[in-house]
């Protein structure tokens, strides 16, 4: 679908113009409709009851000044005005829109999101409206696709301004094209999406961005001592992948102060390898590379949008798998930071490729590094699906990336990581096992990561129960997400701002 702005000047058919109305008496709240349109719209109106309730929603004929059909729909209360709830229901209404068969829609929201401010809050109606119409259907060779309308416009607030709302929807487009692509990489199965394929797609948006890609193979991998990435790829049938996407910054601006250093789980499929996963369910672990795609998208947007800022993606791909070569639960591996490993559980093998990926980041001298990983099932169990968990040592850089998530609607929850935690991954032969007890998983998992970042200010997301959902939620597609790319253009702009 087309996203374009309505120009309350100029006059333009809509088949229907549908506003998601906030409860009161006026339907049409702070929305920049004239005067002359309004009276049109209240007099096809006329002995009509519609408060705006949540849920309430009515159609009536127009057919006059350019509309079609004027459609409210009720979501309540102001102050219960959640994303969530606004991209659904964006989502329904151009479903709707397209099994009508009507061809350009008007979509206006009369309430306030947060206090985000007016040109982010837009920005996210803006993306909601661009995204409604996902759907991933490469393998599908049967049915026909759900038709959506091939236009909506966006009806602006009394307050807008022409030139700001523009803007702000060339980056919403930006941002929708990143969350696109990763939610393809993401849907795409394992037999399809090899940690080979993760690489070119790295290598594609390099191309598209102008941006260094550099891919380590396996030849590559065992001159550098990745010897954790390598452990985990022992069973596979596939090569892995380390794959470097650099942004240098925008380009013929200032050299950028910082460098942010993404590091990316991109577990193109986790069967478990020798501890292996229980079979129901385990056809989820294509998207144990969400993270992964996470970072390529975010650097992506953060070239796209020419954010002050060098951006590196670091990405660990291979799959687990059980093999006679696998590696196995007691084996000692060398990390490329030196450290060795004892496997206590291949299971526990996003940690152990990550290992290598931010013990790498060094590299770079970053001023912040973050992580996104699937990393454990505990994770969801404490948090649920609709928060990921936020690990770190850095007070300050928790609250910004948790104020970033509150505002991009991928929302974070921090838990600790206490030192005397590390007990847990006391091994008798190796500088550490790779997995604990089974209590506080999730922390298990960020207190290992910890021990390979040094001493630069980092943040590691378990994004297990946000990266992909079972079916359709909170407007979110059933599959990926497209967690991660939302929350760091809001954290790097805020960071911008604050420099
Ligand atoms: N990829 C999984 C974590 C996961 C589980 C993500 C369910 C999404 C849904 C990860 O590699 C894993 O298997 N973690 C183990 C760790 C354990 C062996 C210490 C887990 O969570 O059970
Ligand atoms: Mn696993
Ligand atoms: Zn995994």
């Amino acid at each position: 679908m087309r996203v374009h702005i309505l120009s309350p000047q100029r006059a333009q058919a809509v088949d229907n113009l549908i506003l998601l109305r906030h409860e009161g008496k006026d339907p049409f709240g702070r929305l920049h409709i004239p005067a002359a349109l309004r009276l049109t719209l209240n007099r096809a109106l006329a002995g009509i009851h519609h408060s705006g309730k949540d849920g309430e929603m009515i159609g009536v004929q127009v057919d006059s000044a350019g509309i079609g059909r004027l459609t409210l729909v009720g979501l309540g209360k102001p102050e219960r005005f959640t994303l969530k709830k606004i991209r659904s229901t964006i989502r329904n209404v151009a479903r709707q829109a397209g099994r009508n068969g009507e061809k350009r829609i008007a979509i206006g929201v009369t309430n306030s999101l947060s206090g985000a401010g007016r040109a982010w809050e837009n920005f996210l109606l803006l993306e909601a409206c661009l995204l409604a119409d996902y759907e991933y259907r490469v393998y599908k060779t049967e049915g026909d696709a759900p038709r959506y309308p091939e236009e909506i416009r966006f009806v602006p607030r009394e307050d807008d301004e022409e030139e700001t709302l523009e803007s702000t929807l060339k980056e919403a487009r930006v941002v929708a094209d990143s969350v696109r692509l990763i939610r393809d990489l993401g849907n795409a199965p394992s037999n399809d999406l090899t940690p080979t394929k993760l690489g070119e797609a790295a290598r594609e948006i390099a191309k598209e961005m102008d941006l260094k890609c550099t891919l380590f193979g396996k030849k590559e991998l065992e001159k550098e001592g990745f010897g954790g990435l390598l452990a985990v790829n022992r069973g596979s049938a596939e090569e892995p992948r380390f794959i470097i996407l650099e942004y240098p910054g925008p380009k013929g601006g200032r050299k950028p102060k910082e460098t942010i250093c993404l590091v990316g789980k991109g577990l193109t499929f986790d069967s478990g390898g020798i501890s292996i996963k229980p079979a129901a369910g385990m056809s989820e672990m294509k998207y144990d590379m969400c993270g992964a795609a996470a970072v390529i998208g975010s650097v992506r947007a953060a070239a796209a949008l020419k954010l002050p800022f060098r951006v590196v993606g670091l990405v660990a791909s291979t799959d687990n798998m059980p093999d006679g070569a696998s590696y196995k639960p007691g084996d000692i591996i060398k990390t490329y930071s030196g450290k060795t490993v004892e496997i206590d559980n291949t299971d526990a093998e996003g940690r152990v490729v990550l290992a290598d990926a931010l013990a790498y980041a060094k590299k770079f001298d970053p001023a912040v590094i973050i992580d996104f990983a699937t990393l454990t099932g505990a994770c969801m169990v404490a948090l649920g699906l609709e928060c990921s968990g936020i690990m770190s040592p850095q007070d300050e850089l928790s609250a910004s990336l948790i104020a970033a998530g509150e505002a991009s609607g991928e929302r974070l929850w921090r838990l600790p990581l206490w030192d005397d935690y590390k007990d847990g991954l006391k091994s008798d032969w190796a500088d550490i096992k790779n997995s604990g007890p089974r209590w506080g998983g999730a922390i298990n998992g960020g207190i290992f990561l910890k021990e390979f970042v040094g001493d630069f200010p980092w943040a590691h997301l378990d994004i297990a129960g946000t990266a992909n959902y079972e079916k359709e939620f909170g407007g979110l597609p059933v599959g990926a997400s497209g967690m991660g790319v939302k929350l760091i253009v809001r954290f790097l702009k805020e960071r911008s701002e604050a420099a």
